[in-house]
């Protein structure tokens, strides 16, 4: 059994994506920039957006926080956006979610500008997706997708049995998968609460993504021997033997299943940190896309 070490791999790309962003930088003067805007005061979204914000410093990526009260009226929020769409600084725009209640999510997400929709959610990337055209990916399936493909993992013609249908992971990495590329070209199953019985599934995978958000959901008399396993949960449980009253567990019980499968992430330091690696990776592809070739590789000679 090999671990899948995310918290490596992210770190591997953040090293290449900060070489790359130098080199440009010293041939055309332009770096790539990502907005956070943030609505009220959400304990989780406040650490997550800081997290993004620290990556992209680190990276020599240009970002900004855009903090805005609880209660912003959805035109106000409308308005902030349409001023990020056309801020030449900014490449990509991210909206951290949940929104409160009387602001419309979809709505929101509909009006960043396509080009600069870094976390993939609008309905045309995901529509681009489907189709098998060039398209913004969502950062936790373009995730698992890029530690498949660093680990070397053969997907042409694999059974890829996922767990949860949610729009941030389920459907696009099912999406993802089914797609005539490298790294993917499988068979997908997606199954969800209404399966009857899930083992009948998750016993056929060849590679099981667990995306359901149940603790230790997934145990190891559901799963075949030599299956690769994507750990996709994050939950908390009450554990009084550790300092914070609590320990973070993936959806799949780790004791049980890493002892039958080939390959598994572990959870924390799998896919978890592989989702900001990913926005950073889509936040320079929409800024090369955005800007000009010309300006790109302003200086440089041939
Ligand atoms: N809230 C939880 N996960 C995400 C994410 O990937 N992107 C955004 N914008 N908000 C989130």
């Amino acid at each position: 059994m090999q671990i899948i070490d995310g918290k490596k791999t992210a770190s591997d790309i953040r090293e290449e994506l900060k070489k790359e962003i130098s080199d440009l930088f010293q041939r055309g003067g332009k770096v790539p920039g990502l907005v956070a805007i943030l609505v009220g005061e959400n304990p989780a979204s406040q650490i997550y957006v800081k997290s993004k914000g620290k990556a992209c410093e680190e990276i020599g990526m240009l970002h900004k926080t855009e903090i805005l009260p609880n209660d912003i009226s959805e035109e106000k929020l409308l308005q902030v956006i349409d001023h990020y769409n056309n801020d030449d600084k900014y490449h990509g725009i991210l909206v951290q979610l949940p929104l409160p209640k009387h602001i419309n999510e979809d709505k929101i997400i509909e009006a960043i500008k396509p080009e600069k929709d870094v976390d993939g959610f609008h309905p045309i990337n995901v529509g681009r997706l489907v189709i098998g055209k060039d398209a913004l990916r969502s950062c936790t399936p373009g995730g698992i997708q890029e530690l498949l493909k660093r680990y070397k993992i053969e997907t042409k013609g694999k059974h890829v049995v996922i767990v949860g249908r949610s729009n941030i992971v389920g459907k696009p990495i099912a999406n993802i998968m089914v797609q005539k590329e490298e790294f993917a070209n499988s068979i997908v199953t997606v199954c969800h609460s209404a399966a009857k019985d899930l083992s009948y599934y998750t016993k056929q995978a060849d590679i099981l993504i667990a995306a359901i958000g149940k603790p230790e959901f997934i145990t190891g008399e559901m799963v075949n021997d030599n299956v690769v396993i994507i750990d996709v949960g994050i939950n908390r449980v009450e554990d009084k033997t550790n300092k914070k009253g609590y320990r973070v567990v993936g959806d799949v019980k780790f004791d049980e299943v890493s002892k039958k499968c080939s390959y598994i992430t572990p959870v924390p330091g799998g896919v978890g940190p592989m989702t900001i690696a990913m926005l950073l990776k889509n936040t320079y592809k929409a800024f090369k896309n955005l800007v000009d070739k010309n300006e790109l590789y302003r200086y440089k000679k041939n």
